[in-house]
């Protein structure tokens, strides 16, 4: 058990509180605000608590100077002021005097966000490589360390790893419930427990499948990551995405677990459905197919456990997004527990109009899907434990 934020007396404290405020952002308009929303609860309990509140967190990823341009955290402390209706005051350096002055001047109450924490890796990544000068200077501009950021806690980064070696920590709501949710389905008896996998990034995932495949009772497989399943079983897969480099791997799990493995038998292509057989040189499956839709939903009838990552098609355009869609409604048709991680997936859950559904929709990606494999994220382990 780790320390959280309940665990500190707050009162007059500069609280320095890691947020994930990394939302899609174009020309200036949040194209998402869900981590903005998710990340309230925290910096209310600490305002209202006595704090004042000093926010972290990285925005995109900063290779050059260019990059800066596109990824000011400065929106979101306009966002951040218009949903806790209150100011929320901006610092565009990430140290220096200026910053240091605002943080001195800061009244109980007062929330402060810091410019992206990713700035710093312009001159030898100092954020991403968790340089411990950094951490420590970003350490020393507050009393305690929360850690609330949890599509980042799979990442060893000064503001994330660093800061919490040098004062008190603790981690946040958000860390806390997601989780909490995540176990809850984890570490539930009940069976069957379906893992439900999509997507393209099957090199991302290969740890990830093979975690899930041994808890499961059964693996579905959608996405353009049935593609390779299914080229290693000798279908044409036409131009369909594969990765190559993945056969010995789909190979290896087919034999081992073709039991719990349940694949698409038709897809969505550009001219309309095709089954599995039926596929020329040159098709692409986008989505899966309505066969394949009654197959998902004949696996899940009984099923009392689900996570799901990774979308069943490409459901950016309205042509592919059925499988989807039709795949979130037979979860709340059997409503059944269900775990949702994944960037894309949680996007598809709100473009698709699925929002509050589900059991849980994660706000991590990679923490999600590093949590599912290892039961465990770097940035939540450093820290402190809670006393027994
Ligand atoms: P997540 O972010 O949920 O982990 P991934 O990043 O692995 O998921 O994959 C999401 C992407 O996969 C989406 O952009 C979607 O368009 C794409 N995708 C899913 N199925 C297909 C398909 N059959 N063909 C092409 N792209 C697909
Ligand atoms: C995410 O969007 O998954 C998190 O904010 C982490 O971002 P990163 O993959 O750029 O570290
Ligand atoms: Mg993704």
């Amino acid at each position: 058990m780790k320390k959280t934020i309940k665990d500190y007396d707050l009162n007059g404290k500069k609280v320095i509180i890691r947020c994930d405020l990394n939302v899609p952002i174009d020309n200036g308009i949040i194209l998402d605000d869900t981590r903005i929303r998710s990340s309230i609860k925290t910096i209310r309990y600490a305002i209202n608590n006595g704090a004042s509140v000093i926010l972290l967190s990285h925005l995109g990823r900063v290779k050059n100077v260019d990059d800066k341009k596109n990824n000011s955290l400065y929106p979101v402390s306009i966002a951040l002021s218009n949903i806790l209706k209150k100011e929320v005051l901006f610092s565009p350096e990430t140290r220096g005097k200026e910053l240091s002055k605002m943080v001195s001047e800061l009244k109980a109450g007062d929330i402060l966000l810091i410019e992206n924490t990713r700035f710093e890796d312009i001159i030898g990544n100092k954020e991403s490589k968790c340089d411990k000068r950094l951490a420590k200077y970003w350490a020393s501009l507050g009393d305690i360390y929360i850690n609330d950021a949890y599509g980042t806690c799979h990442r060893n980064h000064a503001s994330v790893t660093g800061i919490p070696l040098y004062i008190p920590s603790g981690i946040g709501f958000l860390v806390e419930r997601e989780i909490n949710k995540i176990n809850g389905v984890l570490d539930s008896n009940t069976h069957p427990f379906v893992t439900i996998l999509g997507g393209k990034k099957i090199d991302d995932k290969i740890k990830l499948i093979q975690s899930l495949v041994n808890i499961s009772d059964k693996l579905i497989i959608g996405g353009a990551m049935s593609f390779t399943f299914l080229k290693v079983l000798g279908y044409n897969i036409g131009k369909s995405t594969i990765s190559e480099d993945n056969f010995s791997f789909c190979k290896r799990l087919l034999n081992e677990y073709g039991e719990k493995i349940i694949l698409p038998v038709d897809f969505v292509c550009e001219d309309g459905t095709k089954e599995i057989d039926e596929f020329d040189d040159n098709d692409i499956g986008y989505d899966i197919g309505p066969k394949t839709v009654r197959l998902f939903d004949r696996v899940l009838k009984d099923a009392r456990r689900v996570i799901l990552n990774g979308p069943m098609g490409m459901f950016e355009d309205k042509k592919y997004s059925d499988g989807t869609r039709k795949v979130f409604n037979i979860l709340g048709k059997y409503k059944i527990k269900t775990v949702i991680g994944g960037g894309d997936s949680a996007s598809a859950v709100n473009n698709l109009g699925f929002e509050d559904m589900f059991y849980h929709v994660s706000t991590g990606g990679g923490a999600t899907m590093k949590y599912l494999e290892d039961r465990k994220l770097i940035g939540i382990e450093v820290i402190e434990d809670a006393k027994k």
